[in-house]
């Protein structure tokens, strides 16, 4: 089982291993300083059986400009920038892969968007996905392309919340 917590610097982040480098050395070396200075939250997954960090996600304010939607197909007509939540980074230590702990990570992580929603406004949730795994990852929980070249995906504000409403009251 994994119990979700909010960022605690007291947490030995160090061997912290999703086998991407990126997102490792971010997460070592980044998320505290970003913590304090409020441009992203972060938060953890922690294992029940043995307290370790299992996963962790980011989340920061973000707009997508009107060029960007342009080139998308849904949003071609746009003539204003949209508001919008970045889910900025996604990960699962390497050891606990497969246990479908990503997807209750991601799960969370909406579940803590539609909430916010309900006192900040904005449209659409975006996403980055490292690579075409990534993105298959964000596919397979209802997220979209943005343009057919990019790696950006999103899930519209109103989609999440009418999905969470339908899980929350059992399909009904
Ligand atoms: C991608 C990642 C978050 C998935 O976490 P996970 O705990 O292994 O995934 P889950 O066990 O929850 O899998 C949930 C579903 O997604 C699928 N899935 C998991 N990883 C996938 C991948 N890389 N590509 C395609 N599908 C994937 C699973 O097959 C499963 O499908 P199912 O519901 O049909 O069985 C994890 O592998 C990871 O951290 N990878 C490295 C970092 C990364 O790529 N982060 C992505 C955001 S930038």
């Amino acid at each position: 089982m994994i119990a979700f917590v909010e960022f605690d610097k007291s947490l030995p982040r160090q061997g912290f291993d999703c086998g991407n480098e990126s997102l490792n050395s971010w997460f070592h070396t980044q998320a505290g300083q970003q913590e304090r200075a409020n441009t992203a939250r972060t938060h953890l997954g922690l294992s029940t059986f043995d307290s370790c960090i299992a996963s962790y996600f980011s989340l920061v304010t973000y707009r997508l400009e009107v060029d960007e939607l342009q080139r998308s197909r849904d949003f071609a007509g746009k003539k204003y920038p949209m508001s919008a939540m970045l889910l900025a980074r996604l990960a699962v230590d390497k050891r606990y892969q497969g246990q479908r702990i990503g997807s209750l990570t991601l799960g969370h992580a909406l579940r803590l968007l539609a909430e916010a929603s309900k006192q900040i406004g904005f449209e659409i949730v975006v996403v980055h996905a490292i690579d075409a795994s990534a993105a298959a990852f964000y596919q397979k929980h209802g997220f979209e392309f943005l343009t057919d070249d990019g790696s950006t995906l999103f899930l519209l504000t109103k989609t999440l919340v009418a999905n969470l409403a339908i899980v929350q009251g059992g399909g009904n």
